[in-house]
């Protein structure tokens, strides 16, 4: 592939300039960081994995109607997307309770919430990327009103399909992280579904075991990281690991 000009360098992934002017490339990386980067290593696949996790998700997404910044697969850990203007919020989508809602309230990790929960971020590295409420993002101008009563319905939308295509392959969507972007169209702008969905930005449970097939085997020593990516992605069917995978699902290809 050409020399491409950097544009940003984020934790997990690189942009680089697109071949269009709105276009960039995504590259995934193999580097994991967790707690504000605090906690640091590199995980030798995991970005070839995420990138095939998050091009299938994004590919299923935008067939039932979820605009999305996905273009196409380029390669084994680039993807070309559509350049969008991030809309600065972490938008957290929970089914059941874990990670920092669990701490923030109390309420045991594992417990299934009374219904799915949306929350925002902040999406600011140096503060931590704090909790917000939409009185902020309205007072502060972070998105419109319109705006956040979209990214609720898609995201609500998003989990609802999410959680029964994990349900298929056994596993349970526990909570997952997303964002959105601003793309320019002849009469304003259209907001998609932006940056990647992996692993890396859900918590995925095995149904039977409960087993831990997320970032959280990272952040808290689990072990055998790459390996349980590589399982959702088995189960998934995109790779070909496991002989039970139906042969139409299968989507790897060794010349890239
Ligand atoms: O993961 P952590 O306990 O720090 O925070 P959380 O609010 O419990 O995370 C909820 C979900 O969002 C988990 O699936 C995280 O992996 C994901 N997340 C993310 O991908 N990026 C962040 N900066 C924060 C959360």
């Amino acid at each position: 592939m050409a020399r491409r000009k950097k544009l940003y360098e984020g934790k997990a992934k690189i942009l680089y300039e697109g071949p269009k002017s709105d276009t960039l490339v995504q590259y995934f990386k193999d580097d994991a960081t967790a707690f504000n980067a605090q906690k640091k290593a590199t995980l030798d696949g995991k970005g070839v994995l995420n990138n095939r996790i998050s091009e299938f998700v994004m590919l299923r997404l935008a067939e039932i109607g979820i605009p999305t910044h996905f273009i196409e697969r380029l390669n084994m850990r680039e993807q070309l997307i559509k350049k969008v203007e991030i809309i600065p919020l972490e938008v957290i989508c929970r089914n059941v309770a874990a990670g920092t809602m669990s701490k923030r309230l109390g309420i045991e990790e594992g417990e299934t919430l009374p219904r799915s929960i949306v929350e925002f971020c902040l999406k600011r590295d140096d503060l931590g990327d704090p909790l917000i409420a939409e009185e902020h993002i309205h007072a502060f101008g972070w998105a419109s009103q319109a705006e956040v009563d979209e990214i609720i319905g898609m995201t609500l939308r998003i989990n609802d399909y999410l959680q029964g295509m994990f349900a298929g392959i056994g596993i349970r969507l526990i909570d997952f992280k997303i964002e959105f972007g601003r793309y320019p169209v002849a009469d304003g702008h259209q907001i998609l579904l932006a940056d990647e969905i992996s692993p890396d930005s859900c918590r995925l449970w095995d149904r039977e075991t409960n087993k831990k097939l997320d970032k959280d085997r990272f952040r808290r020593d689990l072990g055998d990281v790459t390996e349980a990516y590589q399982e959702v992605a088995s189960r998934l069917g995109i790779i070909k690991e496991n002989p039970a995978t139906p042969p139409n699902l299968s989507v790897i290809s060794n010349n890239d």
